[in-house]
């Protein structure tokens, strides 16, 4: 167990780490840009580590440097590989799912397979748009549902589709976007809602022909070139935690430096400024991701209402919303909460227990063929908490933000297991204990 002690106020200038989807887009997609990409600010953790070792297992030249520089050098849009391989994405969803779009078009059979976690995700949800690109793409069938490991077979040619995903999904446009690059003809895709677009951009940086246009997205068979360079902006979910403790503590600022500040990713902060909480960007910079430093004081949260349509640009932030609004006055519902099930964990079950250990009144219930949860908060009433035992269930979000809800509140609580963390940002613990005065270790 491991004991989290409460702190009143906190008034701090730090970093996150790089952030992990473009982390990850940037080893895969300079794996198949002809020439030498030096990424600067490269995420190392559990997950992005994925990406980078089934992108040298295939062949392409990798090095890495301190810092998180790191150098690909590809050939071009296919792997130098020629016999078949079985690839081990560990726990990381976003490696499996990428790496589909990209092993479907190539000209050898490939297995990619997970730990037991990522390995009841479901995956037909990408297997499904591939195979009707003509690739031969299927996981582990149960009960109408496809899981990993995930079999492909060299199978050509590959076709351009129109498609409309049936989950805004990121990593499924994602996969449906690599594969468009090597397949005949068109491919448009339409989303439910806008996912996080950091795919579309990157392959723009890498000269890719791909458009957006009234809501569809248009791509095409394209050989990419490398830039040369790209840097890698902040984590805005790991930088998150720090908006959330800086806006529910009292007589707090704390400034995050060069965070990434991609609109599809903004979800939170515009519903933590609807609740309302003072953030302000600053040192803004127009690179192809954009980015600047977030400054977030102390407010008085009230309860807020979160539409269905809203979820998908703040998805990887919803169990820190559930603990924005324990701390909020009065009730807030948020819709539309079905893909959190179907994450790490599922996010509902793990943040409902936890909170409810600590006394805060939090439900949630299935509501018109979706999930909603409802915090009724307890505003400045931090005494309301009850000294609580917490389960991360090897969940790095839920860990993270329970031991934020910890730090917030009056009451000294634990956590069980705090490894998974490492997952996306290994320097967690780190910069909690400097801030805090914690002293929590791996
Ligand atoms: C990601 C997309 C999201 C997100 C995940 C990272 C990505 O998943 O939850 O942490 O990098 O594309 P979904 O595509 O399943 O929504």
């Amino acid at each position: 167990m491991h004991k989290i002690t409460p702190k009143d106020k906190i008034r701090a200038v730090l970093r996150v780490p790089a952030d992990k989807s473009i982390s990850h887009r940037a080893v895969i997609i300079s794996s198949i840009a002809k020439g030498r990409t030096f990424i600067k600010n490269f995420l190392y953790s559990h997950d992005t580590n994925a990406s980078f070792k089934c992108t040298r297992s295939l062949g392409v030249k990798t090095e890495r440097k301190t810092e998180g520089a790191v150098f690909i050098s590809s050939e071009g849009m296919y792997f130098p590989r020629n016999r078949q391989i079985v690839l081990n994405t560990a726990n990381s969803g976003t490696t499996l799912r990428l790496m589909s779009g990209i092993l479907a078009p190539q000209k050898f059979d490939s297995v990619l397979t997970a730990e037991e976690s990522l390995r009841k995700r479901p995956m037909k949800r990408v297997t499904e748009p591939l195979r009707l690109m003509g690739a031969d793409v299927r996981g582990r069938s149960i009960r109408g549902e496809e899981y990993p490991p995930l079999y492909i077979k060299h199978k050509l040619p590959i076709r351009g589709i129109s498609y409309r995903l049936k989950v805004s999904s990121a990593q499924v446009k994602s996969a449906i976007l690599f594969a468009s690059l090597f397949a005949e003809g068109v491919t448009k895709i339409k989303e439910p809602v806008q996912s996080r677009d950091h795919t579309e951009r990157m392959l723009k940086m890498f000269g890719a022909s791909i458009k957006k246009e009234k809501g569809f997205i248009y791509s095409g068979k394209s050989s990419l070139i490398s830039p040369g360079s790209i840097f890698i902006p902040g984590d805005l979910s790991s930088a998150s935690f720090f908006i959330a403790l800086g806006a529910v503590l009292d007589k707090s600022e704390i400034v995050i430096k060069n965070t990434g500040i991609n609109p599809t990713r903004m979800g939170f902060i515009n519903v933590l400024r609807k609740m309302g909480a003072r953030i302000k960007v600053i040192n803004k910079v127009m690179y192809f991701e954009p980015y600047g430093d977030i400054v977030s004081v102390s407010s008085k949260l009230k309860g807020v209402v979160v539409k269905k349509e809203e979820i998908p640009l703040m998805i990887d932030e919803l169990p820190l919303l559930f603990v924005c609004a324990s701390f909020a006055k009065g009730t807030s519902i948020i819709y539309g909460l079905k893909e959190l099930k179907v994450k790490e964990t599922d996010r509902i079950s793990s943040m409902v227990y936890n909170l409810k250990r600590a006394g805060i009144d939090i439900r949630a219930e299935y509501y018109r063929g979706d999930w909603r949860v409802i915090v009724k908060g307890i505003g400045a009433d931090r005494d309301r908490i009850k000294p609580a035992g917490f389960k991360s269930f090897s969940d790095h979000r839920t860990a993270m933000s329970m031991i934020i809800f910890g730090i917030a509140s009056s009451k000294e609580c634990d956590i069980d297991d705090i490894n998974c963390i490492g997952k996306s940002f290994p320097g967690f613990i780190n910069t909690v204990n400097s801030l805090s005065g914690n002293k929590l270790v791996y």
